[in-house]
């Protein structure tokens, strides 16, 4: 035989198209070349498998050998394509049988030695393999990321003579078993530690329960960053699917995905300084930035005005999409960003204005600048914006231990039970047309909406926002009905709104 072909898959943001490796040694004089779209790393590999190939004592055939990366206009990049080429080039020169290849999908970067390193995109290649399926020979390293995907014909090599003594029917390679079951309770600070502030933990309680947004505004010190840390050990568990989609955009991720952040909600807080690459993803090969690293869980802004603008308007989109798509030169990749925005800000830039213990030294004209880095499409996509007023020195000297993060996720995780058996989602993502089935409200209630919309003019959004947000109420009550007083409630939690003073809810 001359000829071989071997199934691979290249990566795409979370799609992984199936690559045919086309392998032909022919005569003439001695060449290797690695046609169709490879990139530089991909271009390597023909050192890294001559290399590997010798040191393992197999020979390389002595004439012209061609891989042809197929379809030739879909981009190739990683090392991923190593094995696969390999072993091409050994059942193309009949050093190998070609029969155990059959319908299997090979991957795997391989150093000079023959070992089989890891890869980066192991979960989606894995469940579309399953999807289409194909066997799969996978780095051992990334075999647990493998048994994720529940695919019973997943096997892990960590060396080439592995694979190889498997096509020879000689050792049967490890099957990927049974998947991780995940860290139960993950390790995060407890609400019990945090003093007084009862309207912000409502708040927290209310954005855990419906999965909305939520701003804290209020004077340095007084427990903002401290209670949006604490959100990860309040919200429910993941579901088999969320958890699915989050470790598989993970997995694209620098640092990969490790098997013991299975079914852990992401909570990614950046820094300020990010830029909007880095927040929304990008780069010449597109990789998920941080808002679809945190799909499925929390994003962080801690100092929200600090961020610049330029890079928070970014946010609009996917905020209200839930996926984003990033388009570059000839390749294009979407990649999901159904993402909780949790922010914390000063009221003014000397943090002061409102606080009772202290005098703001900021005149209006730098207030207002200060605020209008956030602009008024951003806040209105927030649902709660909530003040935290600066805590007594006293009450927190006496550190009495305050209701645990665990008494509040069991609410929490009734309250979005309901949600899933009424609509089948958080209430925050209810859409337009689900939404008047879902929310229920009585006539007191609407009549109540109708006035502080009027009162405050808010936009649309900010109606539907309210709206949500008193469902949740409604849901951690208990109440199939939403009724006038949760929406006082979710009312008196859009604090920005708030222009004029109201005269309801309070
Ligand atoms: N309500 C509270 N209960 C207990 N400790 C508190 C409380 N508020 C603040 N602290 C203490 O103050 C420290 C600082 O709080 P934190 O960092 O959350 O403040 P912040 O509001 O984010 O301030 P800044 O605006 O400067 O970022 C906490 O680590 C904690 O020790
Ligand atoms: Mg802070």
């Amino acid at each position: 035989m001359t000829f071989a072909t071997i199934l691979s898959r290249s990566q795409q943001g979370l799609d992984a198209p199936l690559v045919r490796v086309e392998v032909h040694a022919g005569g003439g004089l001695p060449a290797f070349s690695i046609v169709g779209l490879p990139e530089t790393v991909v271009k390597e590999s023909k050192d890294r498998v001559r290399a590997a190939l010798a040191n393992c004592g197999y020979e390389l055939p002595a004439g012209h050998i061609t891989v042809n990366l197929a379809p030739a206009d879909l981009p190739k990049e990683g090392g991923r394509f190593d094995l696969p080429i390999a072993i091409g080039i050994l059942v193309a020169s009949a050093q190998l049988p070609a029969g155990p290849f059959d319908r299997t999908e090979l991957y795997g970067e391989l150093s000079l030695g023959g070992e089989v390193h890891s890869i980066r995109g192991v979960l989606p290649t894995a469940l579309q393999g399953r999807r289409a399926g194909h066997a799969q020979i996978f780095p051992a390293a990334n075999l647990g990321e493998a048994a994720l995907a529940r695919h019973d014909r997943a096997y892990g090599a960590a060396h080439l003579n592995e694979v190889c003594s498997f096509a020879r029917g000689m050792h049967p390679l490890p099957a990927a078993g049974v998947p991780h079951e995940g860290n139960a309770a993950p390790p995060v600070s407890d609400l019990a530690d945090v003093q007084g502030q009862p309207r912000a933990r409502r708040a927290l309680e209310i954005a855990a329960a419906g999965g909305h947004s939520l701003l804290l505004i209020g004077p340095p010190g007084s427990g903002k960053s401290m209670l949006a840390q604490r959100l990860a050990g309040i919200l429910p568990g993941m579901t088999e699917d969320e958890a699915l989609e989050t470790a598989a955009v993970r997995s694209l991720a620098g640092r990969g995905f490790r098997v013991e952040d299975w079914r852990q909600r992401p909570f990614r807080s950046p820094h300020h300084t990010a830029s909007a690459i880095a927040l929304v993803g990008g780069g010449g090969r597109p990789r998920p930035g941080e808002i679809s690293l945190a799909h499925n869980g929390v994003l962080f802004l801690d100092e929200l005005p600090e961020f610049d603008r330029d890079v928070l308007e970014v946010l609009r989109e996917p905020l209200e999409s839930g996926h984003i798509v990033i388009s570059r030169a000839g390749r294009q990749a979407e990649f999901p960003a159904r993402f909780q925005l949790v922010a914390a800000m000063n009221p003014c830039p000397c943090g002061h204005l409102g606080d009772a213990a202290a005098t703001c030294r900021c005149t209006p004209d730098r207030v207002m600048a200060y605020r209008s880095r956030i602009s008024g499409p951003l806040l209105d996509r927030i649902d709660l914006h909530v003040e935290v007023p600066r805590v007594a020195m006293e009450d927190i000297a006496r550190a009495v231990p305050a209701e645990s993060s665990a008494s509040v996720a069991a609410r929490v995780a009734e309250a979005r039970a309901r949600q899933v058996a009424r609509q089948g989602r958080s209430n925050a993502r209810l859409g337009g047309s689900s939404m008047a089935q879902a929310v229920r409200a009585e006539q007191s209630a609407l009549a109540l909406l109708g006035s502080a919309v009027e009162r405050l003019a808010l936009s649309a959004r900010a109606y539907h926002r309210v709206l949500r947000v008193a469902r949740t109420i409604a849901d951690l009550a208990g109440s199939e009905c939403v009724a006038a007083g949760h929406v006082a409630e979710a009312v008196t939690l859009r604090q920005l709104d708030r222009r004029v003073t109201p005269v309801i809810c309070e």
